[in-house]
């Protein structure tokens, strides 16, 4: 039977990217983001799609930071879809940040999508999936959840919060057949952050959804993307000399 998945921050990078990952392997999608109209030109892109012709592709305007709103679009979302079998909670931001430079909107900004935006995005999902006696929930974490970065403080720590939000959820939800991938990406060209070009191990966002989606339908517990090389890395990545992150241009 042709699966559902509902995918958040779908309007560029690497949500659009999975977006269209998944009408390739004959999905059905619901699509969610602020920018509604760039959710229209992925939704036109994928229905063009030959394995994707038969496919429905519904769009939701979200903004994860309104976190009481969550719940509801996500609800009349399904209503739409029929019933969905995987959420992936994508949506997220970066920026550089100087710890005490003036720029605590813009951490507060990051906390409040990526954290917040994020727990509620997982809660709804959740809520749904209890009914249904089973589902999958993907969280879109990032390799920054393991290391200190400079002029990354709130993005890590959003990020350490996230797995570690998504590690306890899986254990309290296994009972409840609701399975949890949590994906850590390395460095991927979209458009979060400018100079990505400067980070090793780049890749693009369609190789990056390529390998999420292969970890998903496997039902992996943890995904790194890309594999090669970072899984060898991730194991040091607590450990890091500080020294490796100074050649970050601010
Ligand atoms: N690129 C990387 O190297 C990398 C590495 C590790 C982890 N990640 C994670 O991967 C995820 C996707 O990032 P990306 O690189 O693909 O960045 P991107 O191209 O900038 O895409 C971010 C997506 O998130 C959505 N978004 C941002 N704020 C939102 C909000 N308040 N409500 C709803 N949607 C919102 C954006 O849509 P709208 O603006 O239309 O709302 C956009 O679709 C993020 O969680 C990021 O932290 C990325």
């Amino acid at each position: 039977m042709t699966k559902t998945v509902i995918i958040t921050g779908a309007s560029s990078g690497i949500g659009k990217a999975l977006a269209l990952e998944f009408a390739k392997r004959g999905y059905n999608l619901g699509l969610t983001a602020r920018r509604v109209d760039k959710l229209k030109e992925l939704q036109t892109q994928i229905l063009a799609l030959p394995q994707a012709h038969q496919s429905f592709v519904e769009l939701a305007a979200m903004d994860v930071k309104a976190t009481d709103t969550v719940g509801p679009v996500m609800d009349d979302l399904i209503a739409r879809l029929g019933k969905v079998d995987i959420v992936v909670a994508n949506a997220g931001v970066n920026q550089l940040t100087g710890v005490g430079k003036g720029q605590l909107d813009i951490e507060l900004d990051m906390v409040q999508t990526n954290l917040l935006g994020a727990i509620a995005t997982v809660h709804a999902a959740v809520a749904y999936f209890r009914k249904m006696g089973g589902g999958h929930v993907v969280g879109i974490s990032s390799l920054a959840s393991l290391t200190a970065i400079p002029k990354q403080a709130a993005y890590c720590a959003t990020k350490a919060g996230f797995s570690m939000y998504l590690d306890c959820a899986a254990i309290e939800l296994k009972k409840y057949k609701i399975d949890f991938t949590k994906i850590m990406p390395g460095f991927v060209k979209t458009d979060i952050v400018d100079n990505m070009e400067q980070f090793p191990f780049l890749v693009t966002a369609e190789q990056a959804a390529k390998e999420i989606v292969d970890q998903v339908e496997k039902r992996k517990s943890v995904g790194v993307v890309p594999g090669y090389p970072w899984k060898f890395i991730k194991p040091l990545m607590s450990s890091m000399p500080a020294g490796v992150w100074k050649y970050i241009k601010h």
